[in-house]
């Protein structure tokens, strides 16, 4: 069997506001978001395939920042899910293989995170995503942006990526979902609509996804000090 990464790139940043898709630009080190990130892939699972998901007309990527050697480029499609989708049919993968989808906006992953993700995402047969518990208050607003009232936070969580499942697993969840005319932010969410429940595995707080102009100075500083301190 084959492990796979499938990397959604497809995203056009608009969040972010910048004069080119967020992946491309400079984040250290005079390289892209997008190379940081598959470097830091490649780190923890070189032998593994690569599914990069790329905008049909994007005019911006090189292949000289992937260093996989078993790699292929599909095209985007319209949402993220859509993208994963594009993956997941053009690749020749088996139904026991293990498929981990991980943002290419989220380069401060760590080495031990995605190890401990994989294990994870082999063990347990509904799969598994990284996530972070809620430390702040969180609060229900009506439409007026008035607190009505306080959500207990205990069993709350923040999804991270990467995820990963079991190839058939994630196939036919993500087709469910688009044959039910839903659109899920995550491969999770697909799976949970099936009544499986994917294992929570509690990562990193500085696994960052750069979303806003801010985040980029602040993926630089997180990648700076994580090589001041390796596993602080
Ligand atoms: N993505 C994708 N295909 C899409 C939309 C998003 O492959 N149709 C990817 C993005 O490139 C990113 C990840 O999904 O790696 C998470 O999406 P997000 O952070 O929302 O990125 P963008 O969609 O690019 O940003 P924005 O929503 O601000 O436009
Ligand atoms: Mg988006």
């Amino acid at each position: 069997s084959h492990s796979w990464l499938i990397v959604p790139a497809a995203g056009q940043g608009r969040r972010m506001g910048a004069d080119k898709p967020k992946q491309y630009l400079t984040l250290a080190d005079g390289q892209p978001v997008l190379a940081h990130t598959l470097a830091r892939l490649h780190g923890a699972f070189p032998s593994a395939r690569l599914v990069l998901c790329l905008d049909a007309d994007d005019r911006w990527f090189s292949p000289q920042w992937v260093p996989f050697t078993n790699w292929q480029r599909v095209a985007g499609g319209s949402e993220r899910m859509d993208s994963v989708l594009n993956a997941l049919h053009a690749m020749t993968a088996t139904d026991d293989d293990v498929v981990m989808v991980h943002d290419v906006a989220r380069p401060c992953i760590t080495q031990g995170d995605l190890l401990a993700l994989y294990q994870a995402a082999t063990t347990n047969p509904a799969g598994a995503l990284l996530a972070m518990p809620v430390a702040d208050t969180m609060k229900r607003a009506d439409d007026q942006g008035l607190s009505t009232r306080t959500e207990p936070r205990e069993h709350l969580w923040h999804a991270l990526t990467p995820q990963g499942f079991r190839y058939a697993l994630l196939r036919r969840a993500l087709e469910t979902a688009r044959q039910r005319q839903t659109v899920v932010t995550d491969e999770a969410s697909a799976v949970e609509a099936l009544g499986e429940s994917p294992l929570l595995v509690s990562g990193r707080r500085d696994n960052l996804k750069i979303t806003h102009p801010d985040d980029l100075a602040l993926a630089a500083a997180i990648l700076a000090a994580q090589a001041v301190h390796p596993s602080a």
